[in-house]
């Protein structure tokens, strides 16, 4: 028996949902179209697993990232209903008896169906220096510096991110100006400066108008983040330090 076929009496025995999948080919599709599939409905599946039933059952030609499974790894965001969401953590059942809309993540340039291009995102993360800095000595690799679970947990929140994007896709400020920082670019830098091994100073990559003061707090990548890193917090925090050293350096001793 095919595979589709299979699939077809499968579908027959349980019941099933539709899934409205966002297909398009960038140089050869003149705009994304919908296509429609059934996929059965079932208590444990998640979108992402609706996506690979499609994909080994019914047409391979569909496109998606993922990894994990868990929650993990972060390369499942799609825009689900209207939303950014992980889809190995959004269960078909959430949406009562469907129809399911699957689009790439908004904001992102699509590579192919629901595949979002990255390069962007992953020089923004790189750009806000995400490693531990030292003045005036080279980090052995065997050196160790102790610290204390409360100063863990200074910044233990934002270390909590799993890169999923879901907070750009949110936020509208950087689907208009593409050259914001980001909420996830400046919580990782608030993951370094709150650690207290780091002595390394970002405040000219975050005291700027495509930094932090590019935010109107509208709180949208709060919302949409799966780990509940809250970088909208991160970015309000940063302001506050951010403001105190512009009056720092107003004074005659001038910063630090
Ligand atoms: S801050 Fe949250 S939503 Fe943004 S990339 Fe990290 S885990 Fe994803
Ligand atoms: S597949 Fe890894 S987070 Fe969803």
């Amino acid at each position: 028996m095919g595979k589709t076929q299979e699939a077809a009496e499968q579908a027959t025995r349980t019941p099933t949902i539709r899934l409205e999948v966002a297909r398009y080919r960038p140089g050869e599709d003149a705009e994304p179209v919908y296509q429609g599939y059934d996929v059965p409905l079932t208590d444990d599946w998640a979108v992402l697993d609706g996506l690979t039933y499609i994909k080994d059952r019914l047409d391979g030609t569909l496109s998606f990232r993922w990894s994990c499974r868990m929650g993990i790894c972060g390369s499942c965001g799609m825009t689900v209903n209207g939303e950014p969401r992980l889809t190995c953590g959004t269960f078909l059942t959430e949406f009562g008896e469907g129809p399911i809309r699957i689009e790439p993540l908004k904001g992102f340039p699509v590579i192919r169906d629901l595949v979002v291009e990255i390069d962007d995102f992953l020089d923004k993360l790189a750009h806000v220096r995400p490693w531990l800095i030292r003045e005036g000595e080279e980090l052995p690799l065997t050196t160790e510096y102790a610290q204390t679970p409360r100063q863990l947990e200074a910044y233990k929140q934002y270390s909590m991110c799993i890169n999923c994007m879901l907070c750009y896709s949110a936020c509208p400020v950087y689907v208009l100006n593409p050259d914001f920082l980001g909420p996830a670019a400046i919580a990782l830098a608030q993951r370094y400066n709150l650690d207290s091994r780091d002595q390394g100073d970002r405040l000219d990559l975050l005291n700027t108008d495509e930094g932090v003061w590019g935010c109107t707090f509208v709180g949208e990548c709060t919302s949409a983040c799966p780990k509940h890193v809250d970088p909208a917090e991160a970015i309000q925090r940063y302001k506050v330090t951010a403001a105190v050293e512009s009056v720092k350096a107003l004074l005659p001793w001038g910063r630090r």
